[in-house]
């Protein structure tokens, strides 16, 4: 079949197959043109088809040789039905990696139930015998908690009053305000319960009662702080409760992990193009000012780019790695850089939708956007046939 972007209300709900690979294959290749890095040869990746996981396991096996087992919840293509974007990601990671002789194994399922949380373990012990990293860094808009069979669903909405702002449709570039009523105490609880650090914890007790973290294991999980106009729907809504929540298990899992000399960090990214980035309110808006100015500056990174500063100058670098004053890896620093942030809000207050594509990066943004997908690949040639079940 030919493959053309299908966009539904702001959602890509199509991937191309030889895209996504390539996308992958400019990941890897980034990580190859870099010096090596002196990382855990036994890597767990949870929420490895995508974003932030996907690069860090770029990272652990084409910097630094590690054998990896990632956790995606995918759709696979069929013969006649295309598979998602990180079902493609996911699959030409482990192709590429056994290519160059790296241990690497796939786990299709939901993260959060018994059967594949024992499906890793099981695969851990028989393949690397026991964990040294775990990568937590799961996306998702909800959760079967196994024990009660309660589904819970995460909503991004801010906490106590409305909150109204600017944003973007980023597709037609109209700049509107947009109202968010606040969220109930449910929903609150709900989206702590997803996007919090519960499911964190229980993976690493898992693989601690089954004998399957290896002396001096260490685990990261990722958080987002941002800039104070975002903060009512961001860093003070329902989503940055379940990150403090993310935050406050850690020193639970820290403590745990003591006996083993073992370490839970957590580190606080920059904002990206993500699927998820692309619907919160104000979000696509402060993203395509934000990649302006920092492109501007030549500081602009990606989700590999990011994960090889992580890897390379802040966890895996001679001595402790640096930490601001609640031990939280801050990975977010030129992001969050005074006079990058002082152009954003500059720019904030004059954006309108005739000065978008003049003052903001939207065309990066929906590039970026396009790119997840697999869809504006360099050296891909989209008029040709290609079959949903490539991989
Ligand atoms: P993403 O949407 O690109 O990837 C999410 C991953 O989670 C995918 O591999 C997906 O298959 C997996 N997943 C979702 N539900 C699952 C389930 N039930 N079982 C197994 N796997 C499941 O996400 P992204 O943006 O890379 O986010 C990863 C983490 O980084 C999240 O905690 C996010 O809050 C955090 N973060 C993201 C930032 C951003 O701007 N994108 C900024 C800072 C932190």
């Amino acid at each position: 079949m030919i493959i053309e972007p299908k966009i539904r209300h702001n959602v890509c709900v199509n991937a191309h197959p030889l895209g996504c690979a390539a996308q992958v294959m400019a990941q890897i290749n980034y990580v190859k043109a870099r010096d090596k890095v002196e990382s855990p040869g036994r890597v767990v990746v949870i929420g490895a088809s995508n974003g932030y996981g996907l690069a860090a396991r770029i990272v652990s096996a084409f910097g630094s040789g590690a054998s990896s087992i990632g956790v995606a919840y995918e759709r696979p293509g069929t013969k006649s039905r295309l598979g998602t974007a990180g079902w493609y990601n996911i699959e030409s990671f482990k192709r590429e990696a056994h290519k160059e002789g790296f241990g690497a194994w796939n786990v299709n399922g939901d993260a959060f139930s018994e059967e594949v949380k024992a499906e890793v373990l099981e695969l851990t012990r028989e393949n690397l015998g026991a964990a040294d990293f775990l990568v937590y860094s799961i996306a998702a808009p909800r959760r079967m908690d196994p024990r009660t069979g309660q589904l819970y669903s995460s909503v991004i909405k801010p906490i106590g009053e409305q909150f109204t702002s600017k944003t973007v449709d980023f597709l037609t570039g109209e700049v509107r305000e947009v109202t968010a009523d606040p969220a109930t105490e449910q929903e609150i609880a709900h989206t702590v319960k997803v996007m919090g650090g519960e499911d964190w914890r229980v993976w690493i007790e898992t693989l601690q009662r089954g004998g399957a973290l290896a002396p001096n294991f260490l685990t990261i999980a990722f958080s987002y702080i941002g800039p104070d106009f975002t903060k009512p729907i961001y860093r003070d809504g329902t989503i940055g409760k379940a990150k403090k929540d993310l935050e406050e298990n850690a020193a639970e899992i820290n403590a745990h992990l003591a006996p083993l000399g073992g370490r839970a960090i957590i580190s606080v990214n920059k904002a990206l193009v993500t699927r998820a980035s692309a619907v919160i309110p104000a979000v696509p808006l402060y993203i395509s000012l934000l990649y302006k100015v920092m492109k501007e500056r030549k500081l602009h990174e990606g989700c590999i780019q990011q994960m090889y500063r992580l890897y390379h100058d802040f966890l895996f670098t001679a001595g402790p790695p640096h930490a601001d004053d609640m031990g939280r890896i801050r990975l977010d620093d030129w992001e969050m850089r005074q006079d990058v942030q002082q152009e954003i809000w500059k720019l904030w207050q004059q954006v309108t939708t005739e000065n978008l594509d003049r003052i903001s990066d939207i065309g990066g943004f929906r590039e970026e956007f396009l790119r997840h997908h697999g869809f504006g690949m360099p050296g891909i040639d989209y008029s040709q046939e290609v079959e949903p079940d490539v991989f």
